[in-house]
């Protein structure tokens, strides 16, 4: 492949929704042998979101993401949503989300686990050097209906939530102040299908020692190669916002590759896992937080379920 050197990305507006109930961990030892020590200590987890819909929680995500970026329906031309857990097998929950929405336009799922969102910003910013105007990058995932709350292997991991984002092409370019997808890779390996999976109508099983392991492996090469096409070094990186399956895989990884948690945008105590989900949210927190300053350079970074992973290195846009 032959990278096609920093195309034009600028994020509009971003929004993030939680269902209201939540299940803390003191409630999960109830129905499983565990304890909140026990769950912060080992995984970084305090609470998880449950209930709502994913095409009810994209789509309020959505409508914040649009109202912040001053869009109307008829501005949007395609809907990407990433979700492990579509409201149903058939058709995709994106058509859905695009019509409460109002918008006259394509509407598709990608089913990437939780490396699906960044997935979807590099197949977004394909469509948008081929003239695509603006582009709604969903994240929303209902795993609460896919977890078993009385398996302390997984039910203590898993939750509900929703994040999005609208981009556009940035015709400035880096040099001129423009935002930019700076440096990105995507993989796969299916020798590690059944590591982390469910059956239909199942419930996810998962061998949390190989995923922890693979997760970190994952993390290393694929922000080794981001960042090997964007010509930069991990210190050239401003701000990390990875996908958050546990802290201490990522406390692993940033040992090996030499970030530290001060770079990271953590929402994991508050949310849990919530796969495709994670990353726009924690983008949206980073954000409400000024943590994102024009001229940054943002790494997102994902990785679960396949195994996929997947990293995007996005130049912020100074306005
Ligand atoms: N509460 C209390 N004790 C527990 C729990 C629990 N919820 N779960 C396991 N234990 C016990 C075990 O029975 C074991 O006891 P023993 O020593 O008496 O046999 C002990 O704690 C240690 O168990 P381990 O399985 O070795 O615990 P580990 O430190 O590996 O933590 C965990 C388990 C949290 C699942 C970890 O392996 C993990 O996070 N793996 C990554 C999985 C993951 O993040 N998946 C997310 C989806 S994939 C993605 O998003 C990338």
């Amino acid at each position: 492949m032959i990278p096609a050197g920093p195309t034009g990305l600028r994020f509009l507006g971003v929004g993030s929704a939680l269902p209201p109930k939540i299940l803390t961990n003191d409630d999960l030892t109830a129905s499983m042998d565990t304890s909140d020590e026990w769950i912060r200590e080992r995984t970084g987890i305090g609470q998880r979101h449950i209930g709502g819909t994913t095409s009810g929680l994209a789509t309020e995500a959505a409508a914040v993401a649009m109202t912040r970026a001053g869009v109307d329906p008829a501005d949007i031309d395609l809907v990407i949503l990433a979700t492990t857990s579509p409201d149903y097998i058939c058709p995709g929950t994106a058509p859905a989300v695009a019509r409460e929405l109002g918008l006259d336009c394509g509407a598709f799922d990608v089913s990437a686990a939780c490396s699906g969102w960044v997935y979807g910003l590099t197949i977004a910013q394909g469509y948008l050097m081929q003239g695509m105007g603006r582009i709604l990058v969903i994240g929303s995932e209902t795993l609460d209906r896919i977890t078993d709350y009385t398996d302390r292997g997984t039910g203590i991991l898993f939750g509900n939530g929703a994040g999005a984002a609208v981009v556009e092409a940035d015709p400035r370019g880096p040099d001129a102040g423009g935002g930019a997808l700076l440096g990105w890779d995507t993989g796969a390996d299916g020798n590690y299908v059944h590591i982390l999976y469910s059956e239909h109508d199942g419930v996810l099983q998962m061998d949390g020692k190989e995923v922890f392991r693979q997760a970190v492996k994952a993390i290393v090469r694929s922000t080794t190669r981001t960042l090997e096409m964007a010509g930069l070094g991990i210190d050239d990186v401003d701000l990390v916002i990875p996908h958050q399956a546990n802290v201490r895989i990522l406390e692993a990884a940033w040992k090996k590759l030499g970030f530290s948690m001060d770079d990271t945008v953590e929402i994991l105590e508050r949310t849990g896992n919530t796969s495709g989900a994670t990353i726009p949210m924690a983008l949206d927190q980073a954000l409400h937080d000024d943590r994102i300053a024009p001229g940054d350079n943002v790494l997102f970074l994902g990785f679960g379920a396949g195994m996929t992973w997947a990293s995007a290195l996005v130049r912020w846009a100074e306005s």
